[in-house]
């Protein structure tokens, strides 16, 4: 029996129906990325393990259970990105943008790749859109506050309303081995109520049992009281003057002193965004800031680079958006209609070629079939005008335009090969 190949599993074919919506996202994202001055960064699907391990934490889930490593029978050692970050820190230390310019405002489109186990919105390869700012002056307030409001603007252009934005501080290397300790203290009694990743978690990632899902370990932390009070002065400030500035730029939040996040790499401000639409995994986007990366991948010289920045999942996006909002019309401008064969179909093409050259979207039927079966794909081509071209329209040496909306028909001549008064026609349409 001949196998039959299907799509891997935990991964997606976008198809042509669906690909507007996807360019449509992906537009507006440069747009907008552009109108905030952020450059794009494009870095390899793979890196060497050790980047992945070092970078977002030995005990972290993705690098404990979801790196998907690539076997070579010659070399070993690299493994599909599971995100961005680290490949876009590891380039930009590997470059020296540091010394070309003080901070360094990217972004990037691309797919990731995690050995989850697939389900609704979670996939083994999946999109992300997402910013890093990174540089020794990378420092400011204002920065996390312009990548949070950002990431915000983001969804909402693409025209998802009711996200959520959840944010927390995780303050810096000494608040976060205080909080670790102080939750180890909290839970040490507690270890056999909770479910066996967590109790893993324990020694290896102790921040992880925090957003455990698993109801058993939900009413173990939510025993545990958890405030700022192991933030340091200077986190706590630098906190509260994020979140006036988010207030003052309208952006709502909720402080969530239980969001962690899984990555070792994280400090001081993070953040989530979720959606309602969405069912168990209804996390949009995520980030935080990084002031320890650029160190743990480039060693103690590299101590002054500070980072911050996010990543929102294209599928999850999509899944999110109302089905109205799904629905984007192609831009096609003229579908040609062409009933005959021989010279109608050379002329047909003559005239498709010169609308093209003059940079107007448009298709012609090959078939020659009837107009009423070619009128049908001009309508499903959601072109906004059809050029009709049969036996008559050659001997008068016209054409017949018709608005698909509008119904309206005109007859226009193209004696002499001369094809302006039809430009000038349909560049008044569309
Ligand atoms: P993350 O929270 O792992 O963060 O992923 C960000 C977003 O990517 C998630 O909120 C979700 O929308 C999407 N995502 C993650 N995993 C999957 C999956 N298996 N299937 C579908 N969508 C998924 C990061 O990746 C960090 N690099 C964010 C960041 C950038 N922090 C600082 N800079």
């Amino acid at each position: 029996m001949t196998k039959i190949y299907t799509v891997p599993r935990g991964t997606a074919d976008i198809l042509p129906s669906e690909s507007l919506i996807w360019q449509n996202i992906e537009s507006k994202a440069r747009a907008i990325f552009s109108q905030f001055n952020y450059k794009e960064i494009r870095t390899p699907l793979f890196e060497e393990t050790g980047l992945f391990k070092r970078s977002l934490g030995q005990t972290s889930d993705i690098v404990n259970k979801q790196l998907l490593e690539l076997v070579s029978s010659k070399e070993e050692g690299f493994a599909l990105r599971p995100e961005g970050t680290a490949s876009i820190v590891r380039a930009y230390l590997e470059n020296s943008i540091d010394k070309q310019e003080n901070l360094s405002k990217l972004f990037y489109i691309g797919p990731m790749f995690r050995g989850e186990r697939p389900q609704k919105g979670r996939l083994r390869q999946f999109n992300q859109i997402g910013v890093e700012v990174i540089g020794p002056s990378a420092e400011s307030l204002f920065i996390d506050a312009e990548v949070i409001v950002l990431s915000m603007k983001l969804l909402k252009e693409f025209g998802l309303d009711n996200c959520r934005l959840a944010i927390n501080c995780l303050g810096n290397e000494d608040d976060k081995k205080k909080l670790s300790d102080y939750l180890r203290e909290k839970l040490k009694d507690k270890v056999t109520a909770l479910c066996e990743d967590c109790q893993n978690r324990f020694e290896r990632n102790v921040f992880r049992i925090l957003d455990c899902k698993n109801p058993s370990c939900r009413a173990v932390v939510d025993g545990i009281k958890l405030d700022s009070a192991y933030l340091s002065e200077e986190s706590k400030n630098r906190y509260e003057a994020i979140k006036n500035i988010l207030r003052e730029n309208k952006i709502d939040f909720i402080e969530s002193p239980r969001l962690v996040r899984g990555l070792d790499y994280y400090n001081e401000i993070v953040f989530e965004i979720s959606n309602a639409n969405l069912g168990s995994q209804d996390a949009v986007g995520a980030g935080g800031r990084y002031n320890k990366l650029a160190e743990f991948i480039g060693g103690e010289s590299k101590r002054d680079i500070k980072g911050i920045g996010f990543s929102l999942g294209i599928e999850r996006i999509i899944l999110a958006l109302d089905e109205t909002k799904k629905q984007i019309e192609s831009n096609l401008g003229v579908y040609i209609i062409s009933l005959g064969q021989g010279e109608v179909t050379r002329r047909s093409f003559e005239v498709l070629t010169a609308l093209r050259n003059k940079g107007i979207s448009s298709d012609m039927n090959f078939q020659g079939n009837s107009l009423k079966s070619q009128m049908r794909v001009a309508n499903k081509s959601n072109a906004k005008l059809a050029v009709i071209i049969g036996e008559d329209e050659i001997k008068k040496e016209v054409v017949v335009l018709k608005d698909m909306a509008q119904g309206e028909q005109f007859e226009i001549s193209i004696a002499g090969n001369d094809f302006n008064n039809l430009f000038n026609k349909v560049r008044e349409r569309l």
